[in-house]
């Protein structure tokens, strides 16, 4: 079930140069919420003032109290104003939206990798997977250490990832793809979840394949409607491996076929057979 509410900012921190996080009292969504799912935010300076709602995953929840978090990194306008909202104020707030991440079992070994903010949806992720009996291991990733996600929600969960700053000085000095290759050399898991910067993810896809492993990314299109009416998020997806799709086929080439689908709708999360 869809909702559209006012929510009531409960708590705005600044987590970093340009990373926030934001406490929104959404009990209904809360309710109903998914890990991998989003919601969309009207942020509006005034007026109509920007016009299109921004889309931001579900970072954590506490359903007791119907409070929903997000952790956001500010890039542009949207992004620049609702840094600017103060505890107290409202915002208008739709969701839950899109696919969520789906397939873990008990009994699992799972491996999550995440780019800088694209640490987001993992974190509902976790928290749903701890105490389930599943082993999981989360490898952090991101340009500059004060752009790291993460990291203290995770050791307060109990979880120690494993950190990969591309300019060091911390953890493995490199990109968490290649952290992700060392890994894989050395252990072998029953599944991935995923989500970071599209460039970031095709690479996760590919080693993936070639270690056989199966898992899920979530996507991060640029969005319009959130509700899938519009098409402008839609991302080309390896035909015959999902369940529900657009009927838009591009070519009639023999080789593996391929479809648009709405990221908003069939996605965020796909499967790392459907996409790259
Ligand atoms: C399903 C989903 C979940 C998301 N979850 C989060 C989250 O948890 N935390 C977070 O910080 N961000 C998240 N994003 C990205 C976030 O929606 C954008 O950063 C935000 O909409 C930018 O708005 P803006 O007005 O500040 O930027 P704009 O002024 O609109 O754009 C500024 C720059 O950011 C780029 N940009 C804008 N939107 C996106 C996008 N969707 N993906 C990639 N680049 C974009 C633009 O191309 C431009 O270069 C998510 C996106 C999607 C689709
Ligand atoms: S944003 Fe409109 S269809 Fe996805």
């Amino acid at each position: 079930m869809l909702f559209s509410s006012k929510s009531e900012i409960v708590q705005h921190q600044k987590k970093g140069p340009a990373l926030f996080r934001i406490d929104l009292h959404a009990p209904e969504i809360c309710g109903e919420a998914r890990p991998g799912q989003f919601v969309h935010l009207k942020v509006e300076e005034r007026g109509y003032h920007p016009l299109l709602r921004r889309p931001f995953s579900i970072y954590d929840l506490d359903r007791q109290e119907g409070v929903l978090s997000i952790t956001y990194k500010v890039v542009g306008l949207g992004t620049e104003i609702l840094s600017q909202k103060r505890q107290g104020e409202t915002l208008e707030i739709m969701g839950p939206l899109g696919r969520p991440f789906t397939q873990w079992k008990e009994d699992q070994k799972i491996i999550m990798v995440a780019g800088g903010v694209g640490y987001a949806p993992l974190n509902f992720l976790a928290r749903e997977l701890l105490g389930r009996n599943i082993k999981l291991e989360v490898l952090l990733g991101a340009r500059k250490e004060e752009e790291l996600v993460g990291e203290e929600d995770l050791k307060a969960m109990g979880i120690a990832p494993e950190i990969a700053v591309e300019e060091g000085p911390r953890g493995f000095a490199g990109r968490v793809t290649e952290l992700l290759k060392r890994k894989l050399e050395e252990e072998s898991f029953h599944r991935l979840y995923s989500c970071g910067p599209c460039s970031m993810l095709k690479e996760v896809t590919r080693i993936s394949r070639e270690k056989s492993l199966k898992g899920e990314v979530s996507l991060e299109s640029i969005m319009a409607c959130g509700v899938g009416a519009c098409l402008g998020c839609a991302f080309p997806v390896n035909e015959g491996s999902s369940e529900s799709k657009l009927e838009v086929s591009i070519g009639e080439s023999s080789g593996p076929k391929t479809s648009y689908q709405r990221v908003c709708v069939e996605g965020p999360t796909f499967s790392l057979e459907e996409v790259f």
